[in-house]
């Protein structure tokens, strides 16, 4: 299969990695983390703008959290948003694990509670939304609060199957999705593409915002 072949070539995973993913389902954490080939999307992305800052909405147990702080010169950091305190305990551990502890920070909370606290500190130069969808399109709207002019954001999951793409879908998580990405047509701060993925995950998708 293609993303196996891609996986093995560009993104195979470490110990620290795989002991991330087998931590998470021995805690019963859903096993719904990017693939690894997406972490390593992300972590492109992030190495591309020269990420120093980097935001995570949407924690679980750390795994594209590791992914992108090893995009991270030194000094650099991810500060990383959950509310499931069992996810957050398992992200921590596997986040030392991976020896960036000093590197990542999980903030423990909801997200709309969470992001409010982060403001006056620097900009931060990249985002990850992966959480609740309903909530995306408010956390894009932190994302341009926390960030400055040229940073960029990246949002999971905006494909699901192609159902957003149903304008009748009563189904909150793509609403959520459609009203996140009405926001990223319409609003004049950012600049935004989405592109369908097919791969480990089945059908589905990022967003990519740049903030002007
Ligand atoms: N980014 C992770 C996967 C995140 S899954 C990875 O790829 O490894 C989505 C996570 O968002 C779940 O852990 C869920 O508990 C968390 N979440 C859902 N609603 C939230 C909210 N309102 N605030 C913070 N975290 C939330
Ligand atoms: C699922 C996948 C995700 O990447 C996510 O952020 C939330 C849910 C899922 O497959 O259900
Ligand atoms: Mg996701």
């Amino acid at each position: 299969m293609v993303d196996a072949y891609l996986e093995g070539l560009l993104a195979p995973e470490d110990g620290a990695l795989a002991a991330a993913r087998e931590a998470a389902e021995a805690a019963g954490v859903l096993p719904i983390h990017v693939t690894p080939l997406q972490g390593k999307f992300l972590q492109v992305l992030a190495r591309g703008v020269g990420a120093r800052r980097v935001l995570e909405v949407g924690t679980l147990a750390g795994y594209s959290a590791i992914w992108l702080a090893r995009a991270l010169p030194d000094g650099g950091r991810v500060v990383t948003i959950e509310v499931d305190p069992v996810a957050a305990q398992v992200a921590r551990a596997n986040i030392k694990r991976a020896g960036l502890q000093g590197r990542v920070e999980v903030r423990l909370g909801r997200a709309m509670e969470v992001l409010p606290t982060l403001e006056g500190g620097e900009p931060f130069d990249f985002v990850f939304i992966d959480a609740d969808k309903e909530g995306y399109a408010e956390y894009l709207e932190w994302a341009i609060q926390l960030g400055r002019p040229g940073t960029v954001v990246v949002a999971d999951n905006v494909v699901r199957g192609g159902a957003v793409a149903d304008a009748a879908s009563r189904d909150p998580r793509v609403l959520g999705v459609r009203a996140f990405l009405d926001k990223v047509a319409t609003d004049p701060r950012v600049t935004a593409v989405a592109l369908q993925t097919v791969g480990a995950k089945g059908h589905d998708g990022f967003a990519v915002a740049v903030v002007r």
